[in-house]
């Protein structure tokens, strides 16, 4: 995948700061890429950014080992603006002081405007922002007039207009800091003068002649896993390059409700994509017999998912070095690619690497995704014409639902739970709780227990409501779901499913629980 032009660089002094900042600046509109502190000078003058973002970050500049950046890159004559920690980091730099005054600020803080900037224009003469610092700018290097400041920082923004570098104390990314997002459009449009022209359709035509100058005549393969990211992937390459692409959809029967028939229907009927549909759900079951280990149960669907995408390559006469597929899509998405810490996202990700592909059958990969963010994808989505259920699916494991059965997996546990699962999901949609929440689903133990249904008792299996928040799955908050919901879907679940007896609601976060039960 070729470089975007116009790039505004980000430099991570803290990953959670700098993707949120890289988000804000693709908000609006600007083509943001978030590189590390070690970047050389003459790498950031080989991408001839528009502008360049030093984040925030955790760490203080006079701890040891703090990151800092090379400080030719002041001298490149492109803007600058330094965020908290990259505020202070370039007034070290450029000779002004930083003082440990040992009185911080921490949360919204009132600012107040000293001076006149291109950032604060239009601002009111006091406003809120979000402050996080326990060390104070105190004096500016030369050639740097301060323009605001908050109750413990003398200095809250300042900058050299000459040089076009500034700096803000403040955190303009968050959405607590009044106005923040004008200064930052401010930044980026008027003093790095970038266009506004990283949008929705832009994205889709620059990657549609990547993905076409990429593979030129070739046919291509994309494995189709009923998620958000391989569908847009598919949707994306298949403008790209028509009937050339070629989707494959392994059913393990490990799917949930409505799945594969969703598939079909969007990819074959609506698109009109070349669609093999592999109904493999008996050749998982047999594999899965009588294991129980979370760890085995995904090796084993892992493996048995490539051995068969191996069998619809090899009969498409991939590997022959005739005619058949030479690529292979990939939904890789842009924290994929930050993640891998080289600029180049790992193989194939998920589980669809457990074992990996014959070497005979390797693919170049085809990554129409890897600069974009998780929300990025979703509107390109919509404006390619998915479905709004593809395109805001919530997350769902690679094994399925074979790591929320706990214990052994069988045809007719795998029933009973995507029988619960469609009722979760379904009352979670008509409560409008589906976008909000990060994952719902039902989980089934491997436990039975005594109830009493009509006059006679029974000895069924339990279900577990888990839903929970979250940002990125890293750590997940137990959703606080409304208890006249959770009785509808308990009854329902109770009532409509065969062979359960009680509904159980995991109130764990993560950590200590993961989110999935296995
Ligand atoms: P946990 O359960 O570890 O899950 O809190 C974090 C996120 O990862 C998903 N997950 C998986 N995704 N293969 C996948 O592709 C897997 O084996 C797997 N296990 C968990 C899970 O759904 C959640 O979003």
């Amino acid at each position: 995948m070729t470089d975007v032009d116009d790039a505004v660089l980000v430099v991570d002094f803290g990953a959670q700061y700098a993707r949120l900042i890289a988000r804000r600046v693709r908000e609006a509109h600007v083509y943001s890429e978030i590189v590390p502190p070690s970047i050389t000078v003459e790498a950031v003058r080989a991408r001839r950014p528009r502008g360049i973002i030093l984040s925030g970050g955790p760490k203080s500049v006079y701890e040891e080992h703090g990151p800092s950046i090379d400080p030719a890159i002041y001298e490149l004559g492109v803007p600058i603006l330094g965020i908290c920690y990259g505020a202070q980091l370039l007034v070290l730099q450029l000779g002004g002081t930083v003082t440990r005054t040992g009185r911080g600020e921490y949360g919204r803080t009132r600012l107040e405007l000293t001076g006149s900037s291109p950032l604060f224009v239009d601002w009111p003469e006091a406003a809120e922002v979000w402050m996080s610092h326990g060390d104070s700018i105190t004096g500016v290097p030369e050639g740097f007039v301060a323009t605001a400041c908050g109750p413990e920082s003398p200095v809250a923004a300042l900058h050299d207009q000459a040089r076009r570098i500034y700096g803000v104390q403040f955190h303009p990314e968050v959405v607590h800091t009044d106005r923040g997002k004008d200064l930052l459009e401010r930044f980026l449009h008027d003093v790095c003068a970038s266009p506004a022209d990283w949008t929705h359709v832009s994205i889709i035509e620059s990657q549609v002649a990547a993905v076409q100058a990429q593979v030129g005549g070739a046919r291509v393969l994309c494995a189709l896993s009923g998620g958000v990211d391989s569908a847009v992937a598919a949707a994306l390459v298949h403008k790209a390059i028509g009937d050339q692409l070629t989707c494959v959809f392994v059913d393990t029967g490990l799917m949930r409700a409505g799945e594969a028939e969703q598939v079909e229907d969007t990819f074959r009927r609506q698109f009109h994509i070349d669609l093999v549909h592999v109904k493999a759900a008996d050749r998982f079951f047999e594999a899965l017999a009588g294991v129980t280990d979370p760890e085995r149960k995904r090796k084993i669907i892992g493996e048995l998912f490539i051995r068969i995408f191996e069998e619809v390559a090899r009969d498409m006469g991939a590997g022959t070095g005739g005619e058949g597929p030479r690529f292979l899509v990939q939904g890789t998405l842009y924290p994929d690619v930050i993640e891998s810490g080289t600029g180049e996202a790992a193989s194939i990700k998920s589980h669809h690497n457990v074992g990996g592909l014959p070497e005979d059958l390797a693919f170049d990969l085809v990554e129409p995704l890897r600069l974009l963010f998780k929300d990025e994808v979703r509107a390109v989505g919509e404006e390619l014409g998915l479905p709004a259920e593809i395109v805001w699916r919530q997350p769902f494991p690679g094994p399925g639902l074979a790591v929320r059965i706990v214990g052994e997996v069988t045809p007719e546990r795998a029933e009973i739970l995507r029988a619960a699962d469609a009722v979760v999901v379904e009352e979670i949609r008509k409560a409008g709780l589906y976008r909000e929440l990060w994952q719902s689903f039902a989980v089934l133990p491997a436990v039975r227990t005594v109830g009493v249904m009509g006059d006679g008792r029974s000895y069924a299996y339990p279900i577990v409501i888990r839903a929970v928040t979250s940002d990125d799955a890293m750590t997940a908050d137990w959703a606080r779901l409304p208890y006249d919901l959770v009785e509808r879907m308990a009854t329902r679940i109770i009532n409509e499913v065969e062979g359960v007896n009680r509904v159980a609601l995991d109130v764990t976060s993560k950590p200590p629980g993961t989110i999935e039960w296995e």
